[in-house]
């Protein structure tokens, strides 16, 4: 059974070993998953280089999230999940970058019938851009949603619910090819970041503010959109991939009294009730089953390859997500 190890914190290519080692039987509450497919999020390559919110003792196995089927049930787990598809929860603790992974059978959630690539990527992503835009602010029908790094997986989630809800987006990327990607897949206004970024920002809502800034970035980018937001608009981090803080000011803070807040889905996972954990995945599982939710896929790459997989998920400019698949 090849799954991965991290066995130093590092540059992830050096810092993890494709083992192989016996298939690992199920205790009891707990079931087999044979692995289908499994996601490289930039968490994951955080978490590798020693430089994310969860950092397990090591040796670790990797990779947060993944779907696969279920092959055995130990003693008092569900026997009606054998065969089923699931998905894992994304705790960090069991690795799904491995061909078969043993998980406590409460932290696995059934999936109906729908492309295994999908919902490799279904329990953080999606979930992220779900709770973005119903759980930290009210916005209504018609409101605009201001969002940074808006060709990332979440933003294109963020694009395809917003829609759903009937609320407008404002989209900032740094590539122009990813502009037009996102016009495509249904963004409203699409703005390519420049020197005059706030300017084109006031020309494109018009009279129009934003509502909710969604900002994975920081820096002068978001700074451009928090100054678009409305009186007690809300500005929610929830990444920091240029490491710069986004210079709210302290007349945004106090005059228009806008809501600076942070999201982490790690805080989410561990105090939601399982209910709600599980509805939420079933209604997210569903809109990917429909069609309604996708994320493009830029590369697959067998385990053995995970170098060039590490260095490809890491690479700017990628048309989509890069994943594990499994024989
Ligand atoms: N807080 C949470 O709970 C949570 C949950 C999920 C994700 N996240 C965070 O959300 C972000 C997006 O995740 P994802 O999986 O959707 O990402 P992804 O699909 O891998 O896409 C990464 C995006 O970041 C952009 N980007 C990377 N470096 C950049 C830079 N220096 N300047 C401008 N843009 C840059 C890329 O632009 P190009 O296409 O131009 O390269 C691309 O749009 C990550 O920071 C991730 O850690 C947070």
């Amino acid at each position: 059974m090849k799954h991965l190890v991290l066995t130093r914190f590092g540059d992830p290519a050096e810092s993890v070993h494709l083992a192989d080692d016996p298939e690992p039987t199920p205790g009891p509450g707990e079931v087999l998953v044979r692995v289908e497919a499994a996601a490289i999020n930039p968490s994951d390559l955080l978490l590798m280089q020693g430089k994310y919110l969860a950092r397990p003792p090591l040796p670790a196995p990797v990779g947060a999230e993944g779907v696969g089927v279920v092959e055995r049930a130990g003693s008092d787990a569900d026997r009606g999940l054998l065969g089923k598809r699931v998905i894992v929860l994304p705790t960090y603790e069991y690795g799904t970058w491995a061909q078969k992974i043993v998980v406590p059978a409460h932290n696995v959630v059934e999936v109906p019938d729908a492309d295994p690539l999908q919902l490799g990527m279904l329990s953080i992503n999606p979930v992220t851009a779900h709770l973005l835009l119903d759980g930290v602010a009210e916005v209504g029908v018609g409101d605009w949603v201001g969002q940074t790094a808006a060709n990332s997986a979440v933003g294109r989630l963020v694009i395809a619910l917003a829609r759903q809800r009937g609320y407008k987006t404002l989209n900032v990327v740094r590539r122009t090819d990813a502009a037009e990607d996102l016009r495509q897949a249904g963004g409203d206004t699409v703005l390519v970041s420049g020197p005059d970024l706030a300017g084109d920002v006031t020309r494109e809502l018009g009279d129009e503010k934003l509502a909710l800034v969604l900002d994975p970035l920081g820096g002068p980018t978001a700074s451009a959109l928090i100054a678009a937001l409305k009186f007690r608009g809300t500005a929610v981090v929830y990444g920091s991939l240029i490491g710069a803080p986004s210079g709210v000011s302290p007349a945004d803070l106090y005059a228009r009294e806008v809501r600076y807040t942070g999201f982490w889905l790690g805080n989410w996972y561990s105090t939601a009730p399982r209910r709600e954990i599980r509805s939420t995945l079933a209604y997210l599982a569903r809109l990917v089953a429909d069609g309604a939710l996708s994320v493009p896929v830029e590369a697959t790459y067998p385990l053995a390859d995970y170098r060039k997989a590490f260095d490809h998920a890491d690479a700017g400019g990628r048309g989509g997500k890069v994943l594990f698949t499994f024989d």
